[in-house]
């Protein structure tokens, strides 16, 4: 079976974003494929070290993978820290990389764009590394993700290709490895090239409140997203408020070409229902907002709201999230150390 590997930063809280561009794809993934899914500790200080509540931050979204339909017996769920090795693995990319590479991050400079060096943690330059290591520490293949983040396993891709190169011969005396052609060039390659999960018909999800902006956990207006916590009063207030033209929804995908606004929420639509934009504009077509809005209400309403109350079900007693996590790290240590043991053999280090 195929290895999928994502992660989620136990940052603020979850939004529309998060559920229909990574976690609802997690759930959909679990048939087919052996899946480690984590929520990503260490990213979480890189931007901000010190958190108020860092553990209730990383058991909300452990209780949101669960609560969206995760199962933890048949698959991992686990926090990073609890698994040592990426960090170790994290070291070693950081010398694989270059650190030209890491500078060339949008997210990097959109994260940085005003501040000085004095005020942006080494961690943060170096996240992709960590990320990378996420994913290959577990030999992990497919990375189901939001568009956001890409660029990232670009990188993840030219860290394994350069480590693969590099140790190409230490690898092959190791014994282990299999033979690629990378571009023109035959390599030994111990890392695979991950392929990333993005599609779907809300890849990028945007803001309500404005339809060229990502919807994020950063934004000032709370108007501009749709949190997991949100009760059904909630949402449905923000989707009547959320920013559209004034022309009625086109019958044909084409249509929405210059209608951020439109498109988003037609996208937003159509994941919510497992269905194409194409479909949902088949049954919307020539209507006004005024009708597609209150459809829309019903349809996220039923969607999140067992999600929302089951993630409050399972925040009332932390043991039993606690206790998958620990689960969860154990099974994913024993994974990782393997993958570690040949890493450290194949740089030559004594172990
Ligand atoms: P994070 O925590 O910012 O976001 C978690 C997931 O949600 C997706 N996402 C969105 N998708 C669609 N529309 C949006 N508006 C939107 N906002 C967020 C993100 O793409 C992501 O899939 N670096 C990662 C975490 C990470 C990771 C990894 C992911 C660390 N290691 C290894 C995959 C594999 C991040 O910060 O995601």
């Amino acid at each position: 079976k195929p290895l999928v590997f994502s992660g989620v930063q136990p940052t603020g809280n979850l939004h529309l974003g998060n559920y229909l561009g990574a976690i609802r794809k997690f759930v959909a993934l679990q048939d087919d494929n052996d899946c480690i899914y984590c929520v990503v500790d260490l990213h979480a200080i890189t931007a901000q070290l010190v958190h108020e509540d860092m553990r209730g931050q990383i058991r909300s979204i452990a209780a949101a993978f669960i609560a969206a339909g995760i199962d933890p017996k048949k698959h991992i769920v686990f926090n990073q820290s609890a698994v040592p090795q990426h960090a170790e693995l994290a070291w070693i990319f950081n010398c694989v990389a270059r650190i030209g590479w890491m500078e060339r991050m949008t997210q990097f400079k959109d994260k940085t764009g005003g501040k000085n060096a004095e005020q942006v943690s080494l961690g943060l330059l170096a996240y992709p590394s960590l990320m990378a290591a996420d994913i290959l520490v577990y030999r992990a293949t497919h990375v189901p993700v939001g568009d956001d983040q890409k660029q990232h396993l670009e990188l993840t891709r030219d860290i394994a290709q350069k480590f693969n190169i590099d140790f190409g011969n230490h690898i092959r005396k190791a014994g282990i490895g299999v033979d690629i052609v990378v571009g023109e060039e035959p390599v030994h390659a111990y890392f695979p090239m991950v392929e990333p999960l993005i599609g779907g018909p809300a890849p990028r999800v945007m803001s309500l409140r404005d339809g060229t902006k990502k919807m994020s956990k950063s934004d000032a207006s709370d108007l501009s997203r749709i949190n997991l916590t949100d009760d059904a009063e909630t949402i449905s207030k923000k989707i009547r408020k959320a920013k559209t033209d004034p022309d009625a929804l086109p019958s044909e995908v084409e249509g929405l070409k210059g209608r951020p606004e439109a498109d988003n929420l037609v996208g937003i639509y159509a994941a919510l229902a497992d269905k194409t934009k194409a479909d949902v504009l088949a049954e919307f077509g020539g209507q006004q907002f005024s009708a597609f809005k209150p459809a829309l209400v019903d349809l996220a309403v039923n969607v999140l709201s067992p999600i929302t109350d089951e993630m409050r079900r399972l925040m009332d007693d932390t043991s039993h999230i606690d206790a998958i996590l620990r689960d969860g790290g154990e099974r994913a240590r024993a994974r990782a150390e393997k993958t570690m043991k040949e890493v450290r053999d194949i740089i030559g280090f004594v172990q």
